[in-house]
């Protein structure tokens, strides 16, 4: 996968952005608040998911500008493909995107087409972070590989908060307890499919993980991975997610159902799994130096955009922001000769990284000043 151009303009402080990225390497260069995230951002949404830093809707459109407009051109093995977005103050819930011109109703849908991997220095503290963190890590790489995913989270969660709002009435001695059922039935079901893909999606992930450490520390220590269910022991493969586990899963709801209406929400199930990472058998999270913890959070990365090209068949883009000035020299090359086939976009303050990499054969440099770019010819 390759972005052949990016527009950009009122997206934040982008301005009148206008660029042909080269295929390898692209280095986008700034001082600090000169917009490079921005521009980050901007190709991010066109993958279909929310902000990675949490953007929120009505602060996607410049200051003083009346519109946000964003437009991506990309090309795969097979074809070119093009997807804008853009919104208008006063109408911010209503955007217009496209697919190849064609109106697309909803952003969600257009998970897959354009497949990124963003890896920013708040994805280091992955491994030592909240289980929140690593569980919507696994769900948002798995719902790359397998989009139907999208689908059963967003199931879930609307069952859930109908469970808990109901959970709440009776802990006020107000709701029907024979009603629960019903929700259980629906999140047993929801709850067995996420199992299933957390699981099988962990275990592919695992392998590679564990290669790309022993690489990383030359056999010196091992990582490997593992899913941490609050409702299945074991998994060991299994995905009858329709059968048997689903019944495991509401057996489970059903046996903590006192303890929930005594806490007034639903404690178990799939809202409290968690990405286990070990390093030589220990738990990172405890007990990870900050090395550890480091390195870790590369691999994860690193083989979450190895999984989605041996998946879909295509290399995703790699979006680094700000992420390898953070480096030592030894984890940059690591994360570098990794993205080794793929495109790659590199946000810095300064062009230490470009240094280093100028013996790749095509390289482009930009610079970000106020939100607007300009291609910087070297050489
Ligand atoms: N809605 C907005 N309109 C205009 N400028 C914005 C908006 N939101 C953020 N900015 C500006 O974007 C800049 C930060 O951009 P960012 O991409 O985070 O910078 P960096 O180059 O450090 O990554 C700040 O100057 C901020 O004022
Ligand atoms: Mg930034």
């Amino acid at each position: 996968m390759r972005i052949d151009r990016i527009r950009a303009d009122g997206y934040k402080n982008l301005s009148d952005v206008d660029i042909s990225p080269c295929p390898e390497v692209n280095l986008i260069l700034g001082d600090n608040a000169q917009g490079k995230t921005n521009l980050i951002e901007a190709v991010w949404l066109c993958t279909g998911c929310r902000s990675f830093r949490g953007t929120r809707d009505k602060d996607f459109i410049g200051f003083e500008k009346e519109k946000s407009d964003i437009s991506v051109d990309f090309s795969d093995n097979v074809r070119g493909q093009n997807i804008s977005f853009s919104v208008r103050r006063g109408n911010i819930r209503e955007k217009n995107i496209t697919l190849n011109g064609v109106p697309v109703p909803l952003l969600s849908r257009l998970f897959g087409v354009l497949s990124c991997v963003v890896f920013t220095p708040e994805d280091l503290s992955i491994a030592k972070g909240a289980p929140e963190k690593r569980r919507s890590f696994v769900d948002l790489s798995a719902s790359q590989i397998k989009h139907s995913f999208v689908w059963a989270l967003n199931k879930y969660e609307n069952v859930l908060s109908q469970r808990n709002a109901l959970i709440k009435e009776i802990s006020m001695g107000r709701g029907d307890v024979s009603q629960v059922e019903i929700w259980d039935e629906q999140l047993a079901a929801a709850g067995a499919y996420i199992s299933v893909v957390r699981d099988t999606y962990i275990r592919n992930l695992s392998e590679y993980a564990s290669m790309l450490y022993s690489e990383l520390t030359r056999g010196n220590e091992s990582l490997t991975l593992s899913y941490q269910s609050g409702v299945y022991r074991e998994l060991e493969g299994s995905s009858d997610y329709a059968g048997e586990l689903k019944d495991i899963y509401f057996k489970r709801l059903s046996e903590c159902l006192q303890d929930d209406i005594r806490a007034g929400y639903t404690l178990t199930g799939v809202h409290r799994d968690d990405l286990g990472i070990f390093i030589n058998g220990l738990p990172v999270r405890e007990f990870g130096s900050q090395g550890q913890q480091r390195s870790a959070a590369i691999v994860l990365k690193t083989a979450q955009a190895r999984l989605v090209a041996e998946q879909s068949g295509e290399a995703p883009v790699m979006l680094l922001d700000d992420v390898l000035s953070e480096l030592d020299p030894s984890r940059q090359s690591f994360v570098l000769d990794n993205a080794h086939g793929m495109q790659v976009f590199i946000t810095a303050c300064d062009d230490a990284v470009m240094r280093r990499e100028r013996r790749s054969s095509e390289i482009g440099v930009f610079g970000i000043r106020s939100g607007r770019l300009e291609e910087i010819r070297i050489g």
